[in-house]
């Protein structure tokens, strides 16, 4: 099982932290975000450009300082006093498809990841996205600025919109958008936001998100207990854990692939599915047994607090405690899923000891999400009607070394996959993730687990409530790789 392992003995070799672009291991801090998604149209004025705009991109050492200066200013505005809410600051980081480093004529095979290599729109059927054929060429029911040839995405994210738009604004006059000597093209600039309130961190269907991400050995000091701390190169090329290590060209090194994904939340719909298979179980109140339902579809209830530790009522101050709300491995249940159903958002995604206790390793199937939720907060109209009238969702943001191990192999074999958690202990048939699972045009099937007492019982998900709208899988390079091989 996968008790959290003591870190190794001879302390792994340094990160340079000044060549990893922010988001990457500390996630550039924000409660607003753009993707800046646009096509290099001149590519000697690209390269140039870039040179000057280098230093603008914000590292990981820069993006520690900004997080000591908002645990400041937290702590400082804590003691009353007149302290506006947040800080003004802002992180831009930039990362290319494979499309846009054949428009500038670097050779990227050796960055030798399929999925990025042919693109995230030829790899949608891969994924289970619903499209048409036209001819053999499959095309995914996406927005249009998804269907064109992007070649690259400006990640600007910050405390208010006027900081971020402001960053936004310089980007395009340093690029020159907009002008006859333009280097670039925007395709589609796309907003998020945390959400208002006490929902703030929480996604749309109300859950709390960005509680687990893989703990760095070597970078994350004092890892709280839960699934083992990862070797840098599950995220990192180049680095101890990335199983390409020697085959990469130099410029590589330090990089990790950006993967991003628009998706669509039908969070009434979602909600009336919720309360129409709410739990009915001795004690428990209407509204209990909806919590518990909607807890056993995510695997956490809303408060973030895991089923497998508190499986009947939700924990909030469990919630809180990191050094308890991810300490869990699915192990103390060889219970049948009277705990977590094994199809459980959580439980697809990162299967802990299920997989482990076979003897699998479940490191290089690590990813460090980044996203954040985009759209209204539900209206009253849609809150009446039961229906989703205005889109609102997640900007799904993963970095992995690997997009086939990391992103590609949880959403195709894991989450679209209705037998995985395979084995003895899983004598039900899991049925696909209720959350993500996609299974194109053909009905999804059905979910085990539903009832912590009758495990066996099903519910039918024959309703998506996530859509995925557009995406497009990136490389975001080190400092050393933009300023020498990247821009001129
Ligand atoms: C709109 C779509 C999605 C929603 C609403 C959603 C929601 C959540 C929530 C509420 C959690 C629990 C909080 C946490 O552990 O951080 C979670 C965890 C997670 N999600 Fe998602 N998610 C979505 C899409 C995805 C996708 C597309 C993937 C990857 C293919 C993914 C992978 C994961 C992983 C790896 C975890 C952490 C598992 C763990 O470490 O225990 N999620 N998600």
């Amino acid at each position: 099982m996968s008790d959290q392992q003591p870190l190794p003995p001879t302390p792994a070799p340094a990160l340079d932290l000044k060549n990893i672009q922010g988001d990457i291991l500390s996630g550039l801090p924000k409660k607003t975000e753009t993707f800046y998604f646009f096509e290099i149209t001149d590519v000697t004025g690209f390269r140039t450009n870039l040179r000057d705009f280098v230093p603008v991109i914000k590292t990981v050492a820069q993006t520690l300082k900004d997080r000591e200066a908002i645990d400041k200013h937290k702590k400082e505005s804590g003691h009353g006093g007149h302290k506006p809410p947040t800080i003004p600051l802002v992180g831009v980081n930039i990362a290319f498809s494979h499309l846009g480093f054949a428009k500038l004529g670097i050779d990227d095979t050796k960055l030798v990841d399929t999925a990025f290599l042919s693109g995230q729109r030829q790899d949608a059927q891969t994924l289970g996205d619903k499209g048409t054929l036209d001819g053999d060429k499959f095309v995914p029911d996406w927005d249009a600025p998804f269907k064109q040839d992007i070649h690259g995405v400006f990640v600007v994210a910050g405390d208010s919109h006027v900081t971020v738009d402001r960053k936004v604004q310089l980007i395009e006059q340093r690029f020159k958008v907009g002008t006859p000597t333009a280097s670039i093209s925007k395709i589609v600039s796309i907003v998020g936001d945390v959400r208002p309130g006490d929902q703030d961190g929480h996604e749309h269907f109300g859950y709390l998100d960005g509680v687990s991400n893989p703990a760095i050995i070597g970078f994350d000091k004092n890892p709280p207990p839960g699934p083992a701390p990862v070797r840098p190169g599950v995220l990192l090329l180049g680095q101890d854990g990335d199983e390409d290590k020697d085959g990469r060209d130099p410029w590589m090194a330090d990089g990790s692939f950006l993967v991003f994904r628009q998706l669509f939340q039908n969070v009434p719909e979602f909600d009336e599915f919720v309360n129409t298979n709410r739990l009915q179980l001795p004690g428990l109140s209407a509204k209990e047994g909806a919590d518990l339902f909607g807890a056993r579809l995510v695997g956490r209830w809303k408060s973030g607090a895991p089923i497998d530790l508190t499986p009947f009522f939700d924990d909030p101050e469990l919630a809180d405690d990191p050094l308890r709300n991810n300490n869990f491995h699915f192990t103390a249940e060889r219970d049948f899923q009277k705990l977590c159903p094994f199809a459980a958002h959580i439980r697809k995604t990162l299967p802990r000891a299920d997989l482990e206790d076979l003897g699998f390793s479940i490191e290089n199937r690590r990813i460090a999400r980044r996203g954040i939720q985009f759209g209204p907060e539900l209206t009253r109209a849609e809150k009446q009607q039961k229906k989703t009238l205005l889109g609102r969702g997640l900007l799904f943001v993963s970095y992995q070394s690997s997009i086939v191990n990391g992103f590609q192999f949880i959403q195709q074999s894991w989450a679209n996959n209705a037998n995985f958690p395979f084995g003895e202990q899983t004598p039900e048939t899991p049925g696909l993730d209720p959350i993500i699972g996609q299974s194109g045009d053909a009905p999804r099937g059905l979910m085990s687990g539903v009832n912590p007492n009758t495990p066996a019982t099903t519910v039918d998900l024959k309703d998506v409530w996530v859509i995925p709208r557009g995406g497009e899988y990136f490389f975001s390079p080190s400092i050393k790789a933009l300023r020498e091989t990247i821009a001129l």
